[in-house]
Order: C-alpha cells, then structure tokens, then sequence
C-alpha cells in the first residue's frame, strides 16, 4: 500500500515537472520575441472606469495602451460581449497577440449574493463556503471572467475596521479552513477550466491589524504575534494552490507592504515557496509615496525589487521601469521574472491556448442567477445566520396572529446584498416583507412600518451613500414615523424589528468609531420595547456592534448579517423554524467601544481577573468587565444541546502519538438542530506566553430531538505547536488543557501530559 502510494506520488511529481518543463519553454519561447516595453506592459493592470472603481484614479487611453502592448489584465468590467471586444483588441491588434487576464471584485457571489464574507464564516460549514464559491466561478466565468479578487483572509480582532465584513473574522484556524474552501471553492483541481476562476488571496498581509480600526492605517506587530495569529490563513491558501496574492495597503514593520522584500520574497517565495501571481493592490505603489518611501520611479522601482509583479492601476511600472533599467535601479532580470509570472499565469488560465476560454456569450442565461443558485443562496443565507438571544422562546414565530414588522430594513432592498456586491443587482434582492410573504402567505396578518432612518445624522447618510442611497432620510419627520410604528405595535401580537447598519456601513473605507446600532433606530426600539409586546430584533450588520442596551432588553435577537440576494426568504425560513439556526459568531462582541480588542484568544497578563468584578491592581478595567458581550463561537438554536465530560483516549501520550479526545453531545430540546462542537488547546507551560486557549478543531453536526452523537477529534503534537522566540514552530512537552465545547466561553476540560 505504502509502496503504491510512493509510486504515485512520483508520477503526479513527473507529469507536473513534465507541465513545468512544457510552460517554461512556451514562456521563455514568448518572451525571447518580446522588447522590454512589452514585458513592462504585461505588468500593468488597468480599471477602465464606468464600473467598479474602489479608487479616485481611473485608467486612461486603455484600447490604445492594450493595441501597444501596454496592458497585461484589466478588472472591473463584466459581460462576455464587451470582453470579447477587448480581448479581441489584444489577441488580434497587439503585436504578439498575447491575451489578456480578466479579474474583478467576486467576493461574496457575483449576481447571486450570498451573505457578507463574516456571516458565511459564522456557518462554520466549509463544504457551504466552498459550494458558495464554486457558484460565484460558475457565474463569473459566464460572464467573462477569470480572476476573482477574493478570499479576503485578514484576521481582525477591531470591529471599528469595516473590512471585518469581508474576513472570517478573529481565528485563525478557522480562518485558514476557511481559506482552503473558498480557494477550492473558486479554483476547482484546475482553474484553467473555463467555469472555475483563479482566486486571489489577500490581503498580503496584516491589514485587518490598522491600528484604530481606521482603514488603510498603520501596522507594526511582533514577528512572534504575526506567525501565530495573523499569516496562518494567507499560508492555507497558498498551501490550498491559491494562483495569486494582492499585497495590503498598510506598512508592516515601517515599510508598505506593497514594496516589502522581507515579506514578498523572504516569506512568500522563499519560505513559502509561492510560485503565482502577485498584483498590489488599488494603486498601493503610488500610495508607497504617500507613505513618504520617495517619488512614483522609486517606489516602483522599489515594489518590483520587493517581489510585486503586477501594478493595479497606478501605472508606476508602466511608466517609469524603462528608466530604472537605465539608471541601474533594477534589473532586466527583476522585469523578466515579473513578466515570467505574469504570462505563466495566463499559461495555467489556458488563454494561450483558447483567449475566449471564459467568454461564452450563451452562458450568460443559463448559469447566471438560476433558480438553483437563488435556492443555494437562500439555503446558505439561513445557515449563516446567529441567534443571539431567545427568551421565553419566542422564536420561531407561530404561523398564526398578527406581527407588527418594524424597521427601516425591513423592507430595503438597497441594503440587502451588503459591501462588496459589485455585480450585485438591488432589484434581484427579496427584503425581510417579502420574505415573509413569501414563506407564510397570508396565514399570518403583517402590520408594516418603516418607524424610523436608518440615521437621521446627515452627515454619515450622505458618507454611506456613496454608491448610491442606502441612508436615505425620509420625508416624514422621525415623530410622525414613531407614531405610526408604535400604533402599528399595539395591534400586533409580536414585534420584528429589523434594525442595524446599513450596507455601506461596512467595508471599504467604512470604519465606525461608535458600533452602537444608529440612535434613530435605538429611540424607535425602545418605543417598541416599552408596548410591553415581545420583541424581536432582527439584525442586520457588518461587524460585531455594541447591543450591550439590546441585548438588555429585547426578547430575542437573530443575527442575519448581510445576507444577500435571498435574504428575505432566509430570514423568514428562520424566523418561522423552516430552519432552525445554527450559526456561531467568529468575532466577539464587544460590550462597548473602549473594550477593543476583546478576543477570545489572549494573553493571560501576569495579573489575571478571576470571575467578573473588578479587583484592584488586576488586569481589568473599573468600568466594564474583561468579557465580551458574546463571546467567539457563540450562538443558541431552538433546541438545546447538552455536553457530556470529555473523555481522553490516553493521559500521557508521547512523542508522535496520535490521541483522541471525545464529547457526547445531546440534543436536549424539542427541535431538530445543528451544532457546531468546539475544540480548544490551553498550553498552561511553554517558554513564551500563550494565549489563554486557541481553536484547534470543529466539527458541525445534526441531531434530531433526543438523539447523542459522540464526536471525537484526533489530537496530535502538530496541534500542539506555536511559534517560540526564535519564530521556530515547535511544540513543548508538558501538560495541556482540552476543551471541547458550543462556544469558546463554555466548554468542558480535560487535562493531559505529552512526553517528549
Ligand atoms: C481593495 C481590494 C480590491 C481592489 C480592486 C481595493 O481598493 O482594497 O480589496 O480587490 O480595490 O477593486
């Protein structure tokens, strides 16, 4: 069996040396024929302006720039019609004919949406994250495209940042499985396929860590705290075959990303051995000037020297390269491995031997938006979504009486798709009315009320409006508003609220300083509070918000994120137990503002607070206690699970033994559910500071009323392992304390020792 399997391996090994062999000679056979411009131009990655545009510059002159052999990829335009134009112009006018690369923003879906990038990771499913991902190639593809500039795997533990949106979240284990599902997700075994996309990871690195939560800021971080907490993920996606990489825009030990050597070409390519694509991000060479690195020559000269290959936007490469080659700033051999990689990764699309590979004007109808994907995403939509809050259990809503809907998202389709939906069609997204329309009909009587704006700040509507109007403020004044939704309430036997954020409250340049949910909609909730009726907030959110008062007050409150094309009918399919929900948050909450960061896996400091109250001269604060409002891993469902204690296969293993420790988990309510079982590492003993516990394994499973299923998780010394001060990873014998439980605040223990 061994020897099979060695035999195997060896001819997988050929026939990739023997594909090497055959893409080396094509490339080096191209770029024998080409002049220096032209491997300049392949490195320029160029927006044409009219569709999505993340930055103030817009690409000029592009048609003539592709016929020069000036451009090497272009992003932000979708549709096979208006591709196959523009590929025609390379393939056909350019000297060499060589094809362009087509890549766009398909983070969360392309025309179907699913939920935000932090609610699909709140469904702890990877199969459903991978299968989200395999709909978001088939659709982009159909459109014209090859490169999907997604995942986004930036750990962050600030919810100020409005890029958490588009992460995992605060773990990185989960954050690295996360990674591989959507890599594989995107990629399939091959993404030269013509329906699977090269996925780019990014981004390249730290930049969920902007100091205050302020997009684009700084980052400066140990080494030590870098390889344990915040590069895990990129790594899963280059060891999961991720084909390209975009560097951040922030500066990690004070030079920019975009331009870091230690980390393009020391960690990538020499540690890691990452042998793709990688592209800067929205004009991040420029931006090195801004940083005060030097002029647009240098900077560039001084990212091609890092390891970038590809230039988005900006242009410094295109224009300025020629004359550091003459000035001796870099050499033909740094232009020659840029474009190398460049042309390698148009070799793995299969563009050299098709062009129009991914341009099939009939696929458009037939794989866009189908009913299958809708039905997908309404299916992934539910899954994602958290119950925060359950009193008395009054979710899931009977079938039955009259519900007062309440709430300025209830029936928005403009804030439905959440960031980062640029393909995204508003009119396509069913709202929280519709929805429940849809799933009950007319068996329950819905009373509606917008009740409050989102803001009534004018300030932030018009900075969220940006894209379009997703704050807009109301003819009527708030009063009037009130009235109605509080005459609404009285008649109605339970009130639904939909409140939160809006859309563009998160992502891109969207940090918030106050994660409070808007005062409009909190002097509406508590007129809603004070009916006496219960009620029950439906949430909508980019992030991890303060509902400390919520949370207080409200009979129940569900999670729903943002949650995509389908997230009316989701919501209503959970509100009313056509699926129980089962989601986990993967970000903690904090109670207030001044608490961040509030994470699961800190330090334990030399003063630790034991219990919650306030204890002179401990780690703690006078005003707020040390935990989160939910912690990492949270989240009930209509039935109740129970735990049993966690039996160890042995308690002294050694050396590279393999044990397994195990949990009975129960179903202990009325409902068919899902459970997501934790499991977490304490290293009480090592030679550096630990984190008081880390995820070192999950596992979702189903159980029907009354069922037990045990679940049991193989534990090794691999799973033992950090990085110590000499950033070596090992392990250290010692004891270890497992925890297996439904969140990361309530677990249950057992302790081991690992021999050498
Ligand atoms: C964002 C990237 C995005 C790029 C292209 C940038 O502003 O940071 O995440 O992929 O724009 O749209």
């Amino acid at each position: 069996m061994k020897k099979l399997l060695i035999g195997l391996l060896l001819v997988v090994a050929t026939e990739t040396q023997a594909q090497d062999a055959k893409m080396n000679a094509f490339v080096s056979n191209l770029m024998g024929k080409m002049t220096l411009e032209e491997k300049i131009g392949q490195l320029n990655l160029v927006v044409p302006g009219g569709g999505t545009v993340t930055g103030s510059v817009v690409s000029q002159g592009v048609d003539d720039n592709i016929r020069k052999g000036n451009v090497g990829g272009l992003f932000g335009i979708t549709g096979p019609e208006k591709i196959r134009k523009i590929q025609d112009i390379a393939v056909k006018n350019s000297r060499l004919h060589i094809p362009l690369i087509f890549g766009l923003d398909i983070i969360h879906g392309h025309k179907t949406i699913f939920p935000i990038p932090l609610g699909l990771s709140a469904s702890w499913d990877m199969g459903l994250i991978e299968r989200s991902a395999r709909i978001a190639a088939q659709e982009g593809t159909a459109d014209g495209l090859s490169w999907a500039y997604s995942p986004m795997v930036d750990i962050s533990r600030d919810p100020r940042w409005g890029r958490i949106a588009e992460g995992s979240g605060e773990d990185p284990y989960l954050g690295s499985r996360i990674a591989e599902a959507m890599v594989r997700g995107y990629q399939g075994k091959d993404y030269s396929q013509g329906n699977t996309l090269m996925a780019c990871v990014k981004h390249f690195a730290l930049y969920g860590a902007a100091e205050g939560g302020r997009d684009y800021n700084s980052v400066d971080m140990s080494r030590i705290k870098m390889f344990q907490y915040y590069l895990p993920p990129y790594k899963a996606a280059i060891d999961a075959g991720v084909g390209s990489i975009m560097t951040s825009f922030n500066d990690i030990d004070a030079v920019p990303a975009t331009g870091n050597k230690w980390l393009l070409t020391d960690l990538l390519r020499k540690q890691w051995g990452f042998k793709g694509l990688v592209v800067s991000d929205y004009t991040a060479v420029n931006e090195m000037i801004a940083h005060g690195l030097g002029n647009l020559q240098t900077v560039s000269a001084l990212a091609l020297k890092a390891g970038l290959d590809m230039d988005m936007v900006g242009e410094g490469f295109l224009t300025t390269l020629k004359k550091s080659l003459q000035e001796g700033k870099v050499t033909l051999q740094d232009i020659n491995n840029a474009c190398r990689r460049v042309l390698e990764t148009k070799y793995k699309l299969g563009l050299f031997d098709d062009p129009y590979r991914y341009i099939r004007e009939d696929r458009v109808a037939k794989d866009i938006l189908t009913p299958a994907n809708r039905a997908a995403a309404r299916e992934i939509a539910a899954r994602s979504f958290v119950l925060l809050k359950n009193d008395r259990q009054t979710l899931p809503l009977a079938n039955k009486g009259t519900i007062a809907l309440i709430g300025p998202l209830a029936d928005s389709k403009n804030n439905m798709l959440g960031t980062w939906a640029v393909s995204g069609d508003l009119q396509q997204a069913v709202t929280v009315r519709e929805g429940i329309r849809n799933v009950v009909g007319d068996s329950v009587k819905i009373l509606y009320a917008k009740g409050a704006n989102l803001t009534d700040d004018t300030t932030l509507a018009k900075n969220v409006n940006v894209f379009g109007p997703r704050a807009e403020i109301d003819s009527r004044s708030p009063d009037v508003m009130l009235h109605e939704a509080f005459n609404v309430a009285q008649k109605a036997d339970v009130i639904v609220a939909v409140l939160g954020e809006a859309s563009e409250m998160s992502g891109e340049s969207a940090s918030r300083s106050n994660l409070d949910i808007p005062e409009s909609q909190r002097t509406l909730l508590k007129a809603l509070v004070q009916s006496g009726k219960p009620v029950v907030l439906v949430l909508m959110n980019g992030r991890p918000m303060t509902i400390t008062w919520e949370d207080a007050n409200v009979t129940a409150i569900l999670d729903t994120w943002f949650a995509g094309t389908e997230a009316g009918n989701a919501i209503a399919d959970v509100l009313f137990g056509r699926y129980n929900p089962s989601g986990k948050i993967t970000a903690s909450f904090p109670r207030n503002v001044g608490q961040i960061p509030v994470f699961y896996n800190h330090k334990n400091t030399g003063r630790p607070l034991e219990g919650t109250t306030f204890q002179k001269f401990k780690s703690d604060y006078l005003d707020v206690p040390n935990t989160p409002l939910y912690p990492f891993g949270y989240g009930l469902s209509y039935t109740t699970f129970s735990y049993s204690d966690v039996k160890v296969s042995k308690q002294n293993p050694a050396g590279n033994e393999t044990i397994t420790a195990s949990v009975t988990v129960t179903n202990t309510g009325k409902y068919a559910g899902e459970e997501v079982v934790q499991l977490y590492l304490t290293d009480p003993v090592a030679s550096v500071t630990r984190s008081v516990q880390d995820l070192i394994g999950f596992r979702k499973i189903p159980l029907q009323p009354g069922e037990s299923k045990e679940v049991s998780f193989n534990i090794s010394t691999e799973n033992l392992k950090f990085y110590n001060s000499n950033l070596q990873y090992v392990w250290e014998p010692g004891e270890f304390i497992i925890r297996i439980g439904t969140n990361s605040a309530e677990t249950k223990s057992a302790t081991i020792t690992w021999r050498k």
